[in-house]
């Protein structure tokens, strides 16, 4: 199975994922979650979607966390120019598998395109590390994409296809139970077209229980 070479990429310029600002759907969903704590963005690239989830809640911290320095430095100059706070938006070097949650567990984890990026033989170790990081009675916010075909990671991408099933196979074992979910009203929804205009995208969201 072929792995992308994440640092490599970011040396290189080679992200054709970043689209420049945060989904339309997160950016609406953002102020709907009452929270007022400690929030996650793994595999955040350039943070756009940091930065929303951070202007969105009033007290809240939002952690943006990618293997990339590259990606680091570039998702904090975006911030200071954004005129979102230091303390409100921070930015970790660190692999989402090692990451001890720097000092807590979080209210909130958003995934959007960090669950495609893995090989799909690492989906239950993500959603093991998801259940070790939400808070009990915490939400996870998966934006599910690229939904396409079984989903199962063997056809389509990049760099492997998804399916909400995917996500609840893994999720649901080690806790996690689903709030909401579906399709995203159009009005929400990205453009793909100039990538594969067969891709689709749904949302899940998960409540860890409380034992
Ligand atoms: C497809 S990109 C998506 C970036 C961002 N979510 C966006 O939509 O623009 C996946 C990102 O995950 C990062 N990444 C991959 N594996 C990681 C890991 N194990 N820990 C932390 N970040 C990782 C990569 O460096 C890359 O920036």
């Amino acid at each position: 199975m072929s792995t992308v070479d994440w640092q490599q990429r970011w040396v290189d310029g080679n992200t054709p994922w970043d689209f420049g600002a945060a989904h339309p759907f997160l950016v609406h969903k953002s102020s709907s979650f009452s929270l007022t704590g400690r929030a996650l963005v793994p595999g955040c690239g350039s943070g756009y979607d940091v930065l929303a989830l951070a202007r969105g809640g009033r007290e809240r911290t939002v952690i943006g966390l990618d293997l990339s320095e590259v990606a680091r430095k570039r998702a904090i100059a975006l911030r200071d120019d954004s005129g979102v706070s230091a303390e409100r938006a921070q930015f970790v070097v660190a692999d989402f598998f090692e990451y001890d949650g720097g000092g807590g567990r979080f209210e909130l984890v958003y995934d959007y395109t960090f669950f495609c990026a893995l090989p799909p033989a690492w989906r239950e170790r993500w959603a093991a590390k998801m259940a070790q990081l939400v808070s009990p009675g915490g939400r996870l916010f998966t934006l599910v994409f690229p939904v396409y075909g079984r989903g199962d990671g063997s056809e389509g991408g990049p760099p492997f296809s998804v399916s909400p099933e995917a996500y609840a196979t893994v999720l649901e074992p080690v806790g996690f139970v689903q709030e909401e979910g579906g399709a995203i009203p159009s009005e929400y929804a990205r453009d793909y077209s100039s990538m594969n205009p067969s891709f689709q995208e749904r949302y899940a969201i998960w409540v860890l229980r409380k034992e």
